[in-house]
């Protein structure tokens, strides 16, 4: 199973996709997170070098390599599915198309690039408002970090995608207990029967 969760930075979705996969563990299942961008592959170390601004790539050559990063692990991302793994993605598809999109460029042209990516059965939108996520971070913060107005494109293109099926959106400015129960609660009807 393949579960993405997202949303803004500082709206816990590593903290949240963590505490999910111990809680899992602890039920019996089989569960990672593996975040995106990765910045361990030679794509992910120049996305790095382009954050901390030491590139200058425009945003159809910036997502591509997003996009093109997660394509670094689809071997992986396959072999675990297919081994069982609950697999949650800290970041994952929609992040693409919700960043690409908030600096201009085309969702549908963002989602038609990873439709040969696996699918996630399920998207957790972690939801807070580009306010809050300023506030919980202020220093060191990346160049799209700093762009308040970029931040609050972003949060649309996440609520438009949220009405999807096989989305869920959680009001992540709630405590982080109830923000975990609610993420639980969200996968919980989804889980295959342990063996
Ligand atoms: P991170 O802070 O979660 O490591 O992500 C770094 C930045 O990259 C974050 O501001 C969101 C952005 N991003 C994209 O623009 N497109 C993508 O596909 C991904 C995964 C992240």
């Amino acid at each position: 199973m393949l579960v993405a969760v997202e949303g803004l930075d500082q709206s816990g979705k590593a903290t949240q996709a963590q505490h999910l996969r111990d809680r899992l563990r602890a039920s019996g299942y089989k569960s990672r997170v593996v975040s995106f961008p990765d910045y361990g592959t030679f794509l992910g170390e120049e996305i790095a070098r382009s954050l901390q601004g030491e590139r200058d790539y425009g945003p159809e050559t910036m997502q591509l390599l997003y996009v093109a990063n997660r394509f670094e692990r689809k071997a992986d991302i396959d072999r675990w599915h297919a081994a069982g793994l609950i697999v949650l993605f800290d970041r994952y598809i929609a992040s693409g198309v919700a960043y690409g999109e908030a600096q201009g460029l085309d969702p549908e042209w963002l989602t038609a690039l990873q439709v040969s990516l696996p699918q996630p059965e399920l998207t957790i939108l972690l939801d807070i408002a580009p306010e809050t996520a300023v506030a919980r971070k202020t220093v060191g913060r990346d160049r799209y970090e700093r762009d308040f107005a970029l931040l609050t494109r972003v949060r649309e293109s996440y609520l438009r995608q949220a009405e999807q099926a096989q989305w869920v959106r959680i009001d992540a400015e709630q405590a982080p207990d109830v923000v975990a129960a609610e993420m639980a609660a969200a996968i919980e009807p989804r889980l295959p029967e342990l063996r």
